[in-house]
């Protein structure tokens, strides 16, 4: 049997067993911790079949959504995966906890974010007979160091303290995280490393300025987020009882997923708020970029359960779906493990992780979390792409009818306006989740007008 570690394959040794979907290491140590990838047969042959089978799959493993998730990792990970699982759990219900995050929430991010009409946005999209929906934005730009990273990178910084741990690392690809991780850290006086692909570091100069001034180390990667993150994995799993792996979106073993995304959460429970007290109802739809999913999760989990509101999820296209440079792993993935989760993935035949491209630099990420992957599945949530040509013009869009630069992340979304309003009720309610600012893609917009 074959294993995939960091792109070089290894054969088995004989005592590694698998049991059901988790590796059990007896020998395996000696190889890199990090980004374990299963060969898509051995894959197949692991996937649950039938309903029940899902089912008892489930109950035998947190943090599965349906086929989706679970913790792909060395034996030596799994107690402090577990010491992780037990503080979040911990935290979740203690009233302590939870009032100093909504200080740091509301005092520290600037929540909640407003939910702003765009008015001349949606008259924009009006047609002839001055019908169309109106479309609001969620302004997470507006936080505190300009995206909705924030919000899970000061929840997470804080269960870190409490675990007595000393330094954080994380891996950042547009800047936003690592930015929003190391305030974090200064707040909280922890030591703060961040890993980036060296394209990155040139794309987002101004976010390595900043990671630096709030006191982040910021070190170098050959390659881009993917390379980034398992290089930030790889340096945590030497050091796990002093440092806390703070991952930046829904990926990674349990409970590294659904932490994001309980983090991330308020983004729709305060949208549902805002959206009785200004039209006294819910959303029609809820439209959000697509990375690895956190931003649209936060968005969408609120309303899960809410089958009339459409949740709408956009992904990049780069170049086009078939140029081969793309970030569009739902469109065009295939499921598979990578960084200790079982998601679709961008891969080639032989499962080796294929390389992404985006404008959005946030967006360029092979993988989406587990349970956006099984949204995809259960249908529940609509996905579609936009290139990077149609992100920049929302983005440029957006800033000459509204004022407002948008990340080109979340320009993505935008971008998918053009399709989806022809096709909505007149007043159907559209929210499109601002999910960062976009002065950090100045030269980036600028330059990609005049080139072409
Ligand atoms: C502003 C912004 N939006 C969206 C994303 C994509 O990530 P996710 O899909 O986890 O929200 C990023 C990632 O860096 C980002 O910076």
């Amino acid at each position: 049997m074959d294993i995939v570690c960091n792109n070089i394959s290894f054969q088995l040794p004989h005592k590694l067993s698998i049991t059901r979907t988790r590796f059990t290491y007896c020998s395996l140590q000696k190889y890199s911790t990090s980004s374990l990838i299963m060969r898509k047969p051995l894959i197949k042959s692991l996937l649950p079949k039938t309903d029940h089978d899902h089912r008892e799959y489930r109950k035998l493993n947190p943090g599965k959504f349906g086929r989706f998730g679970g913790k792909f990792v060395p034996e030596t990970l799994i107690t402090c995966l577990s010491l992780l699982e037990a503080e979040f759990n911990f935290v979740l219900q203690d009233t302590k906890f939870q009032e100093e995050l909504s200080t740091a929430l509301r005092d520290y991010v600037g929540r909640e974010t407003p939910l702003y009409f765009a008015e001349r946005l949606t008259d924009h999209y009006r047609n002839e007979k001055g019908e169309g929906p109106e479309i609001y934005l969620k302004r997470e730009d507006l936080n505190h160091v300009g995206a909705h990273k924030i919000n899970n990178a000061i929840a997470q910084a804080m269960i870190a303290k409490r675990m007595g741990r000393k330094s954080v690392v994380a891996a950042t690809g547009a800047g936003q995280h690592g930015v929003a991780t190391a305030a974090a850290c200064a707040k909280l006086s922890l030591d703060c490393t961040v890993f980036m692909g060296t394209a990155d570091m040139e794309k987002q100069s101004s976010k390595v300025l900043l990671m630096k001034l709030l006191g982040a180390q910021v070190k170098a990667v050959d390659g881009s987020f993917k390379e980034a993150s398992s290089e930030a994995i790889r340096n945590w799993v030497g050091n796990l009882e002093k440092s806390y792996y703070l991952t930046g979106t829904v990926v990674g073993p349990h409970p590294c997923p659904i932490m994001v995304r309980e983090f991330q959460s308020i983004i729709g429970k305060e949208t549902r708020k805002q959206a009785m007290e200004k039209w006294g109802g819910k959303p029609d739809v809820l439209l959000a970029c697509v990375g690895s999913g956190s931003n649209a999760l936060g968005l969408f989990h609120e309303f899960i359960n809410d089958k009339d509101v459409r949740l709408i999820g956009v992904e990049a296209a780069g170049f086009g779906l078939d140029s081969g440079k793309h970030a569009a792993t739902l469109a065009k993935g295939e499921v598979g493990v990578y960084h200790g989760a079982m998601s679709y993935l961008l891969q080639d035949e032989e499962g080796h992780i294929l390389g992404t491209h985006s404008v959005g630099v946030g967006l360029e990420y092979p993988g989406v979390g587990p349970e956006i992957s099984f949204l995809k599945d259960t249908g529940r949530a609509e996905f579609y792409t936009a290139t990077d040509q149609e992100a920049v013009q929302a983005y440029q869009r957006l800033c000459r009818l509204e004022g407002i630069f948008p990340a080109l992340e979340a320009s993505h979304a935008l971008a998918f306006l053009e399709k989806l309003c022809p096709t909505l009720p007149n007043g159907a309610k559209v929210v499109v989740n601002c999910s960062g600012g976009g002065d950090k893609d100045v030269d980036t917009v600028v330059n990609y007008r005049y080139n072409q």
